[in-house]
C-alpha cells in the first residue's frame, strides 16, 4: 500500500509523503506543502496537527490509554514513585540503583533556593496567586546561575544539574510561596527527607515543633505527582516546545508552561472543579442543575473535569485517582461531602445523552483536587501541585528539541483575512 497522500489542487495533483509512528499512528507530512502548493494548513486548536514525533509518552483516546516510555500508566502507579517516573520520563530507562542514588542526590544537592530568592517573594502582594510566583520565581531563580543566563543549547555539561535543579527547587518555590501567602516562616527542605517528604515538610510543619508525616498522605501526593508527570503534546508542553525551539534556557521554557498550566481549560480545572462542587453543595443542588447549566451554552458553565482534546473514554488517569480518594479519604477518616457530589455528577453525565454523544468522560482533573483537599493542600495550590507533577514532562520535551539535531524555531503560518491596502489618514482628516 503507497506510503504517499494524493492531494488535487487547482486541477493538479501532488504526492505528499506520509510517516507511521510505533504504535501505528499516520501522519501526512505537509512540510513542504507551501514549496510545492502555494497553499498552507489551517487546523482550529492543532486538533489534527502533530508538532513532532517523540518517543516518551503514548496515549490512545479511543482506548484510554497512557504509557511513559511504553510503561503503561497503572503499572507505574502501582509499583513506582514520582523520582523513579520523573527519570525514566526524561532518560529514557527507569533507573538502576547507582542511577537512582545519583539521580536522588542530585535533587538533595539541588534543593535549596540561593538565600536573596526570599527577597523575591517578598515583593509578592499577600494573596498573589502561587501560579503567578512560581512562574516568575523560575525565571528569577535562573538569574542567581551565570551558565543559565549565558545558556549554550545543547552545550551545557551541566544540564543534567539543571534538570535535577529544577524539578527540585520548583518544590520549594511552591511550599515558599505557599508559606509566604499565609505569612508563614519559610521551612527549609531538610536533607534526610525524600522528594515528597520534603514538600509537606516545607508546606505544613512549624519551627520547633515535630511534624509527623502520615504515609498514606505521602503515598497519596506522590502518586497525583506521578500521574501528572507527562502527557504528550498537551497546551502548556507544547508551550514549553515553543519556547524551547527558540532556544530560550531550560527554566525560561518551563516558566512559559507554569503560564499556559494556569488556565481553567488546561491545569486550572483542578482548582475548578472543587469550586464548582462547592457551589453545588452550597446550593443544595444535588448535581441536576448544574448538569442542565453545563449542557447549556449560553450559560457560561462547563462541567470541569469533564472532557478531553484526546480521550473519547474515561481518562486512566482518573480511574486511578477515583479509587485512591476512596483509600485516602477511609484511612485519614475523612467523608468529604464533594466526592459524594462528584461521583453523583458523574454517574448522571455518563447517562446523559449530551455527554455519551460528546464523548465526554471524567479526566484527570475531576478527582485530583478531592484528594488534595483531604491532604491539606490549599485549593489555590491545586494546580502548583499539577505544575510539579508536570515538570519532568516538560523537561523530557525540552531534551527532545534541544538533542534533535534538525530542531528549528516554531513559527506556524497564518491566512489573513483582515483589511487588504489601506493609506495613513492624517488626524485632520480622519471623520
Ligand atoms: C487537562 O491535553 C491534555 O492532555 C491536558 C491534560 C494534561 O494532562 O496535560 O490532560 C490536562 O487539561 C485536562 C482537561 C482539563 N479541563 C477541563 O476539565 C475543563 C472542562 N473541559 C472542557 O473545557 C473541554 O472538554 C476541554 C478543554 C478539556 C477539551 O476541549 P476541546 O477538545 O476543544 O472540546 P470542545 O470544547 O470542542 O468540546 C466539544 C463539545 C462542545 O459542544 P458542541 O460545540 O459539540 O455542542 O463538547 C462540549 C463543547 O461545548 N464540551 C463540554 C465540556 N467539554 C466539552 N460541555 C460541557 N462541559 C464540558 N466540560
Amino acid at each position: 500500500m503507497s506510503n504517499q497522500a494524493k492531494l488535487e489542487l487547482d486541477g493538479k495533483t501532488y504526492t505528499l509523503p506520509t510517516l507511521t509512528g510505533s504504535e501505528n499512528e499516520k501522519a501526512v507530512d505537509v512540510s513542504a506543502l507551501r514549496a510545492s502548493t502555494g497553499y498552507i494548513t489551517i487546523d482550529d486548536g492543532y486538533g489534527n496537527t502533530g508538532s513532532c514525533v517523540s518517543n516518551v509518552t503514548f496515549i490512545d483516546g479511543d482506548q484510554g490509554i497512557l504509557r511513559y516510555r511504553g510503561i503503561p500508566i497503572e503499572e507505574l502507579a502501582e509499583k513506582s514513585n514520582f523520582v523513579e517516573t520523573a527519570h525514566l520520563i526524561i532518560y529514557g530507562e527507569l533507573p538502576n540503583r547507582a542511577q537512582l542514588k545519583k539521580f536522588s542526590d542530585l535533587l538533595t544537592d539541588n534543593q535549596y533556593l540561593h538565600e536573596d530568592m526570599k527577597f523575591h517573594f517578598e515583593g509578592f502582594p499577600t494573596g498573589a496567586h502561587p501560579m503567578a510566583i512560581l512562574s516568575a520565581m523560575i525565571n528569577a531563580s535562573s538569574c542567581f546561575d551565570e551558565d543559565l543566563m549565558r545558556w549554550q543549547w545543547g552545550k551545557n555539561k551541566q544540564f543534567d544539574v539543571y534538570v535535577a535543579r529544577l524539578i527540585s527547587q520548583v518544590r520549594t518555590i511552591a511550599a515558599y510561596s505557599y508559606r509566604k501567602s499565609k505569612g508563614l516562616p519559610l521551612i527549609y527542605p531538610k536533607q534526610s527527607y525524600k522528594y515528597t517528604e520534603n514538600f509537606l515538610h516545607m508546606l505544613f510543619s512549624m519551627p520547633y515543633e515535630d511534624f509527623v508525616l502520615k504515609p498514606e498522605v505521602v503515598k497519596a501526593l506522590d502518586l497525583i505527582f506521578l500521574l501528572h508527570a507527562d502527557h504528550e503534546q498537551n497546551c502548556s508542553t507544547s508551550t514549553v516546545r515553543m519556547v524551547a525551539s527558540s532556544q530560550a534556557n531550560l527554566f525560561a521554557s518551563c516558566a512559559a508552561g507554569v503560564c499556559a498550566l494556569w488556565g481553567p481549560l488546561h491545569g486550572g480545572a483542578n482548582q475548578a472543579v472543587i469550586e464548582m462542587l462547592q457551589q453545588i453543595h452550597r446550593e443544595g443542588d444535588d448535581g441536576s442543575k448544574f448538569i442542565t447549566a453545563a449542557k447549556d451554552k449560553n450559560s457560561g458553565k462547563k462541567l470541569m473535569g469533564f472532557g478531553h482534546r484526546v480521550y473519547k473514554n474515561y481518562d486512566p488517569r482518573a480511574k486511578i485517582i477515583k479509587k485512591a480518594c476512596d483509600e485516602v479519604l477511609s484511612k485519614l477518616h475523612i467523608d468529604d461531602p464533594l466526592l459524594d457530589i462528584a461521583k453523583k455528577l458523574e454517574e448522571a453525565a455518563l447517562k446523559d445523552s449530551y455527554f455519551v454523544e460528546r464523548k465526554l468522560y471524567p479526566n484527570v482533573d475531576f478527582y485530583s483536587g478531592i484528594i488534595m483537599r483531604a491532604i491539606g493542600i490549599p485549593v489555590e495550590m491545586f494546580t502548583v501541585i499539577f505544575a510539579i507533577g508536570r515538570m519532568p514532562g516538560w523537561i523530557a520535551n525540552y531534551k527532545e528539541i534541544m538533542e534533535e539535531p534538525k530542531s528549528r524555531i516554531y513559527r506556524p503560518r497564518q491566512i489573513y483575512t483582515g483589511r487588504t491596502l489601506n493609506h495613513y489618514v492624517p488626524v485632520a482628516e480622519r471623520k
